[in-house]
């Protein structure tokens, strides 16, 4: 008993302390104040079926856990949210919990875990099965296939295509992407691409004329498999566990242009026995005309509707250089490898605001030695705000930070995007410290992406002063 409350006040010596203090004689119980946390902050992913090892829906459930909630929560790994809160922006999406919230867990914990009295449950939550957003999509669009995944194996990245339906340009305010079968998705996500000359879509596969796999070289003859790199590429949005509804604001719609492609980026983790995929994306249309387009770049890269800035990122302190493939407008960047062994690695990637835009949001993407990622505000007047800090990246966590007050950026500001990887033997997840490494969409290697969501303030698309544009895709990189 002793031993395990000093256990108790070392690791949360913080909270012990004050919730002693604040909460005097009578202990939380589950059924008063432990479930209404557990049924609003945990329940989501700790339930039959879903996500994490174990439910913890019921006083039985989350009894024998009592302990390893109070660790995980105290220490904040639980539930799982990248944002340190003390230097970034208040994002409408948290899931983290209030300080008085961990209170009440460590101190029922603290307390032996006691049940209380049945009769104060809040009502069980009830969960939408099937589409998350809770009524069925206007459209639902199939990845064109439906995939293998073998029994056993390392996969790489799976790219399929689908010609979008549509005849006309459409804009959507809620996507949603749903794998098809739960134990095999690690993650995904589905950009909006052209595909390149010379190529041709077969069975949901790039193929060239000669009806082998169209693998797309750079100069320097390495393959060519991010869709950064396809043309015309943007992001629609990504699903990971725990994240693949994108909401977006009412008059603000993503682009599904007319004619192109969609680009399906598959990581599957095989499970021991063969399974098949066919993940689902559900598209709801704005109900209001849309304003404005939403569009996603990364920080590095200029504005959709900059013509004039070049693309800067520097690596270690130094301009990475990005060079036009020749006979072509886009262009690839050069970033070096991680040396071996390199604890801190730094990347910047910084966009400069040419006019005045709206942001809603950010997502940090980076691989296993990805370490943090900092987005940072310079204004014109050279003030700086650091308005999202992902202090200790975790690749099993790709979250989107959504603003809870989309913020306004003048003209003459830059952002920008602070990136530190970790390839030294501290890092818990690396692969190969030995190793230096490269820069491709395979786990294993490496990529540098600050997404960040935005709306160019002059673009309106529909009301009075519309100006009608044809489809304001990124410059390539
Ligand atoms: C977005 C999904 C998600 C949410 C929300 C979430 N968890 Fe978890 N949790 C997981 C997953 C997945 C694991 C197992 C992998 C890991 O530890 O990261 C886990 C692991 C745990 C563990 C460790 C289990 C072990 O084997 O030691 C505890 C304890 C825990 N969660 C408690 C909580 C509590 C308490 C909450 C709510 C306050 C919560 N979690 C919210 C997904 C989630």
């Amino acid at each position: 008993m002793t031993r395990r409350l000093i256990a108790g006040l070392i690791s949360v010596a913080g909270f012990a302390g004050t919730a002693a203090a604040q909460s005097a004689p009578a202990a939380p119980t589950f059924a008063k104040d432990v479930a209404p946390i557990m049924f609003a902050k945990c329940a989501n992913c700790h339930r039959a079926g879903e996500v994490a090892p174990m439910s913890l829906l019921s006083y039985q459930e989350a009894r024998p856990w009592a302990k390893a909630i109070k660790a995980k929560v105290a220490s904040r790994e639980m539930p799982p949210w990248g944002a340190n809160p003390a230097l970034s922006l208040p994002m409408r999406n948290d899931v983290s919990l209030s300080d008085k919230e961990i209170a009440t867990l460590v101190a029922w914990a603290d307390a032996g875990a006691p049940r209380g009295n049945d009769a104060d449950l809040p009502p069980a939550p009830t969960f939408v099965e099937g589409w998350t957003y809770g009524r069925e999509p206007d459209v639902v669009l199939e990845m064109p296939v439906e995939f293998e995944i073998p029994a056993e194996g390392e996969l790489g990245v799976q790219t399929f295509f689908s010609k979008i339906p549509f005849t006309e340009d459409k804009f959507a305010e809620v996507l949603e992407l749903r794998p098809g079968n739960r134990s095999v998705v690690h993650h995904s996500g589905v950009f909006v691409v052209d595909i390149p000359e010379g190529s041709q879509v077969v069975d949901g596969r790039l193929v060239g004329p000669d009806g082998k796999p169209f693998i797309e070289r750079t100069e320097a003859g390495l393959p060519k498999t991010d869709s950064g790199t396809l043309p015309g590429a943007s992001k629609l949005l990504s699903w990971v566990p725990g994240r693949g509804v994108d909401v977006h604001r009412a008059a603000v719609g993503k682009r599904i242009p007319a004619g192109k492609y969609l680009n399906w980026q598959m990581h599957y983790n095989p499970t021991g026995t063969a399974q098949t995929d066919r993940s689902r994306l559900g598209i709801w249309f704005n109900k209001v005309p849309v304003t404005h387009e939403l569009l996603i770049r990364q920080a590095g890269d200029p504005l959709a509707t900059d013509t004039a800035s070049a693309s800067l990122y520097r690596a270690e302190g130094k301009e990475v250089l990005y060079k036009a493939d020749t006979g072509s407008t886009r262009r690839s960047r050069t970033t070096p490898n991680i040396p071996p062994y390199v604890e801190h690695w730094s990347i910047i990637g910084i966009t400069p605001v040419t006019e005045p835009i709206t942001l809603y949001a950010m997502s940090p993407h980076m691989h296993l030695r990805g370490k943090s990622l900092r987005w940072v505000i310079v204004y014109p007047d050279g003030r700086e705000q650091t308005i999202l800090d992902v202090p200790k990246f975790d690749f099993n966590w790709q979250f989107n930070y959504e603003l809870k007050e989309p913020l306004k950026i003048p003209a003459g500001s830059k952002i920008l995007g602070l990136g530190v990887y970790d390839n030294s033997v501290k890092n818990r997840w690396n692969p190969a410290p030995h190793l230096p490494v490269y820069w491709s969409e395979q786990s294993w290697d490496e990529m540098y992406q600050a997404f960040t969501e935005y709306t160019v303030d002059s673009q309106v698309l529909s009301g009075p002063g519309a100006k009608l544009t044809t489809s304001q895709q990124p410059r390539q990189r």
